[in-house]
């Protein structure tokens, strides 16, 4: 049995893991009534897979969270899916621990028939999974990575993953506030901002950066740049031009060719620093600030979302965001079918941001938890204060604000490496 397994080995320290936590007696009465739903449904792969969750200290902090309650929304692969997942999952504790965690959501996301509650495509319902092993997540404040759903067709499917993942069955677990889903697929998380640009085909933008030659010496890749992009760039929002996009502003930016300081400022108007935003925070977003000083203006309407450059109150330009919440280790892509085009760059909004950034640097460690779907109804801040959507706004606002055109760039360029 899965759970039994876990707390015996809790209990007696039979793995010798100084670190396992001690559950009281309704803790165990808890996990026992997860392992008896797992059996019910069939999940028998499952069930042997979490059993190896006690032989790593990341494993045995998702399982002592479990273990204190609470309402958590669990993706659960049948055996069949299991059978698919890779061979290195059958030996490689540390791996199906972050998968595993991967799997779990913070929350609750029960509708009112007792199953999973979804937006409807193309709207996105977006919950924060128990994954936060640093190695793989890099997002601000230490907030663990999402996992990204919504229905069609009377089917929930589960975005940006290679296979098709759709949720079979849902159930409230008895006495427990957790709803069990099956799924048809493993899941896999999100990776860096290189292979997911790459995957989603955005190939005119990756060659449009790398013929401005940000690459800064002649063996293809400044060292200080690409580490300063895996160690700072710890959430960002980037607006990704498709690639008829960026052809249809060929002329544009041809006009620009070889100006590093032109294109500084394109690409940082489409970067929002420090700062990783979902589809539902965007709709209620209002006007942020861009790596580059200008306003980015969200609007949205029964055709989608719309992001407009602005500049005081002159509308520069604008465009439909056609793919939203494609999450990165350490940020997120909106894909969208402009390229927000202006040299625009407000230099004094950069300081100002940057200072406001330094203030607010003190929660940067903090854990932050929705307790339901991010950008919902309310949103926990990383000090754990209640923040309402419009000061969730100048919060963004704020973070964004520090964004340096130039850094934007090299957040892209790093990712074509
Ligand atoms: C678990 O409980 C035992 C007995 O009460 C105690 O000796 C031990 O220190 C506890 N371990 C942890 C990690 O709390
Ligand atoms: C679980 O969700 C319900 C309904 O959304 C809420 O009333 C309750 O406070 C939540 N419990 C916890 C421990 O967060
Ligand atoms: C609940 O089920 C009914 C009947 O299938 C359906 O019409 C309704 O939309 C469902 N409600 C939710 C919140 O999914
Ligand atoms: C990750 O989450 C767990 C609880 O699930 C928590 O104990 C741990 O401190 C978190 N790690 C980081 C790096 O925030
Ligand atoms: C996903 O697969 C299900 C059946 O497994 C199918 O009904 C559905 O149409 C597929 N959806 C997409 C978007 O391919
Ligand atoms: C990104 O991930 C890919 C695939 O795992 C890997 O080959 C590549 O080295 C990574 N790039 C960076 C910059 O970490
Ligand atoms: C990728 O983009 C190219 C050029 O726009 C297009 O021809 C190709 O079909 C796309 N591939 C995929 C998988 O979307
Ligand atoms: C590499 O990047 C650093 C930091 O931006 C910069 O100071 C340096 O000049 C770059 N190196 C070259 C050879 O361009
Ligand atoms: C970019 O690199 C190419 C090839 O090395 C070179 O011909 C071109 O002059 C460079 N352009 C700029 C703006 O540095
Ligand atoms: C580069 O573009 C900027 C912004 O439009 C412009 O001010 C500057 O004069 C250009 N530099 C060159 C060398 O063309
Ligand atoms: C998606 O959200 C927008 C804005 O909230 C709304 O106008 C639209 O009706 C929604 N679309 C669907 C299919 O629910
Ligand atoms: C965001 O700004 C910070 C501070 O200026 C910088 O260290 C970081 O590299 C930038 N990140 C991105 C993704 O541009």
């Amino acid at each position: 049995m899965l759970f039994p397994a876990i707390i015996l080995a809790i209990a007696t320290s039979s793995l010798g893991c100084a670190q396992a936590t001690n559950t009281t007696e309704s803790e165990n009465d808890y996990l026992n009534a997860l392992a008896a739903a797992f059996a019910d449904a069939g999940l028998t792969a499952l069930r042997d897979a979490a059993a190896r969750l006690s032989n790593t200290s990341y494993g045995r902090t998702i399982v002592s969270r479990l273990s204190q309650g609470g309402n958590y929304t669990i993706f659960a692969p049948t055996n069949e899916a299991f059978s698919g997942a890779s061979d290195e999952l059958a030996s490689n504790d540390e791996l199906l621990a972050r998968l595993l965690s991967y799997h779990i959501v913070a929350g609750d996301f029960t509708n009112d028939n007792g199953t999973l509650a979804s937006s409807l495509s193309p709207n996105n319902t977006v919950g924060r999974t128990l994954l936060n092993d640093t190695g793989v997540v890099q997002l601000e404040g230490n907030k663990s990575q999402v996992l990204v759903w919504s229905s069609l067709n009377d089917e929930i499917i589960i975005q940006n993953q290679a296979l098709n993942i759709t949720v079979l069955q849902s159930s409230v677990v008895p006495n427990t506030s957790v709803l069990l889903n099956s799924i048809n697929g493993f899941l896999a998380y999100p990776t860096n901002t290189t292979s997911t640009l790459v995957a989603h085909n955005l190939t005119s933008l990756t060659g449009l950066l790398e013929s401005t030659n940000f690459t800064a010496s002649s063996t293809g890749l400044n060292r200080t740049l690409h580490t300063g992009f895996d160690e700072m760039a710890h959430g960002f929002t980037l607006f990704a031009p498709n690639n008829k996009a960026v052809v249809d502003a060929g002329d544009y930016l041809a006009s620009y060719a070889g100006n590093m300081t032109a294109f500084a400022a394109i690409v940082g108007n489409h970067v929002i620093n420090g700062t990783t935003l979902y589809s539902p925070e965007l709709k209620h977003a209002g006007t942020l600030t861009s790596g580059s000083g200008e306003g980015l203006m969200f609007t949205s309407n029964s055709s989608g979302t719309f992001v407009t450059s602005t500049v005081g109150k002159s509308h520069v330009a604008s465009a439909r965001i056609i793919a939203s919440d494609i999450p990165t280790m350490n940020g997120v892509i909106h894909i969208i079918d402009h390229v927000l085009l202006s040299v625009y760059t407000d230099k004094a909004a950069a300081k100002s941001a940057y200072e406001s950034m330094t203030q607010s640097s003190g929660n940067q460690n903090a854990t932050a938890t929705e307790t339901g779907a991010v950008g919902g109804q309310t949103m926990q801040s990383a000090n754990g204060a209640v923040l309402s959507k419009a000061q969730l706004g100048n919060k963004a606002s704020g973070l964004a604000n520090m964004a340096l055109g130039v850094l934007g760039l090299t957040t892209l360029r790093a990712a074509m490496i």
